[in-house]
C-alpha cells in the first residue's frame, strides 16, 4: 500500500509539522504579526457557501490595486487555495533551512496552503483538533512571508479548531462573514458571527454569495428567491456588505487554477468596501502603507 509515504515526505517540508502526538497542541498564544499590516479572516461556519471564492476575489482585487497580499489557507484538511490559484509547486525551504518560501501566483499573491506541502498526496489527513491547530500555526510561522499589506485567511466550515486557532493566534483586524442566500445557511453563519464576537474579532460585515444570476441578455434571476442578505445581516447585528451573483465562469476558472483572473464590477466594489473598512480598523495601531510602486509619504520630521 502507498500508505503515508508521499504524505510523510512532503510534510517534512514544514519545519514545525506536528509530530504524531500533535506537539504544541495547546500553545495558542499570539504569533508574531510584525510583517503583516492587516489580517482579514473569511468565515461562514457553513460549508460550500463560497468562502474560498470570496477570499480569492478579495485577494485578487487587493493585489490589482497594487498591495502586497498573502493568503493563508487555514482549511488544512480540505485545502483548495493552492488549487484555485494554480500554484502547484512544492514550496522550497529558505537558504537557512528554517522557513518555507511562500508560493506566488501569476498576479503576485503569496500563498501558503497545506495542499502545497502534501501536494502529491491523495491520502486524507486524519487529524484531530490539536493537530489542526498546530498545522495552521506552523503554516503561518514557518512561512517566510514578505512584508504584507494584507494577509487573508480562508477558513474551513465549522466553528471549532481552525477559526479558534486563527482568532487566538493572529487576532484578525477584520472578519468577513459569507452566507449563501438561504435561511439555513444564514442560521449557521449567525453562529460564526457569535463566535467572532466571543473572540472579540471585529466583524466587517456579511457578504451574501450566489445571490442571483444575470442572464446574457441582462435579465436578473433570483435563483434562490429575492435577496435577503440585508435582512440576515440585520438579524446577526452586523453590517451588510453586499451580494455577489452566481458567476457562470467561476467554477471553470477555479478548476483551471485561474480564479485570480475572475473580475466583476460588483466584486471590485465589494472588495474596495472591505478594504476601506479593514484599513479603518487596522490603521489604528499600524501605519497604512501605500500600494507598491506608489510614492511613499515622507517620514515624519524628514
Ligand atoms: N459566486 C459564485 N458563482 C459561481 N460559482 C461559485 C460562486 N461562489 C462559489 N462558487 C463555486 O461554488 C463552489 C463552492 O465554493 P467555495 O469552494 O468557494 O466554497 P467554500 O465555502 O469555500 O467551501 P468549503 O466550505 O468546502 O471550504 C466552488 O466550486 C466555487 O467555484
Ligand atoms: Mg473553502
Amino acid at each position: 500500500m502507498g500508505q503515508a509515504e508521499p504524505l510523510g515526505d512532503r510534510l517534512r517540508v514544514l519545519p514545525s509539522a506536528p509530530g504524531p502526538a500533535g506537539d504544541g497542541a495547546f500553545s495558542i498564544g499570539p504569533l508574531d504579526r510584525s510583517r503583516v499590516r492587516a489580517v482579514l479572516a473569511v468565515i461562514s461556519g457553513k460549508g460550500g457557501v463560497g468562502k474560498t471564492f470570496v477570499t480569492a476575489l478579495l485577494a485578487a482585487e487587493f493585489r490589482r490595486e497594487g498591495f502586497e497580499v498573502g493568503v493563508l489557507d487555514a482549511d488544512v484538511t480540505g485545502p483548495s487555495m493552492a488549487r484555485v490559484f494554480g500554484v502547484g509547486d512544492v514550496p522550497k525551504l529558505t537558504a537557512d533551512g528554517l522557513s518555507i518560501e511562500p508560493l506566488r501566483t501569476r498576479g503576485g499573491i503569496f500563498v501558503m496552503s497545506m495542499a502545497s506541502v502534501t501536494a502529491a498526496s491523495k491520502v486524507p489527513l486524519l487529524w484531530r483538533g490539536p493537530m489542526v491547530n498546530s498545522a495552521i500555526r506552523g503554516l503561518y510561522k514557518d512561512t517566510r512571508w514578505p512584508s504584507l499589506d494584507y494577509l487573508l485567511v480562508d477558513l474551513p466550515p465549522g466553528t471549532s479548531d481552525a477559526p479558534m486557532t486563527v482568532f487566538q493566534s493572529l487576532s484578525p483586524d477584520g472578519v468577513v462573514l459569507v452566507t449563501a442566500p438561504t435561511g439555513l445557511s444564514a442560521e449557521v453563519v449567525a453562529k460564526a458571527a457569535l463566535m467572532a464576537k466571543t473572540f472579540r474579532a471585529p466583524i466587517l460585515g456579511l457578504i451574501e454569495n450566489m445571490a442571483y444570476l444575470v442572464c446574457p441578455h441582462g435579465e436578473q434571476i433570483d435563483v434562490f428567491g429575492p435577496s435577503r442578505g440585508s435582512e440576515y445581516a440585520q438579524a446577526m447585528g452586523v453590517p451588510y456588505l453586499g451580494s455577489l451573483p452566481l458567476g457562470t465562469g467561476v467554477p471553470a476558472l477555479a478548476d483551471a487554477g485561474r480564479l485570480e483572473e475572475f473580475q466583476s464590477p460588483v466584486g471590485d466594489l465589494l472588495a474596495r468596501r472591505v478594504r476601506l473598512l479593514l484599513d479603518r480598523l487596522s490603521s489604528a495601531g499600524r501605519p497604512s502603507a501605500p500600494p507598491a510602486g506608489a510614492p511613499r509619504p515622507p517620514a515624519p520630521g524628514g
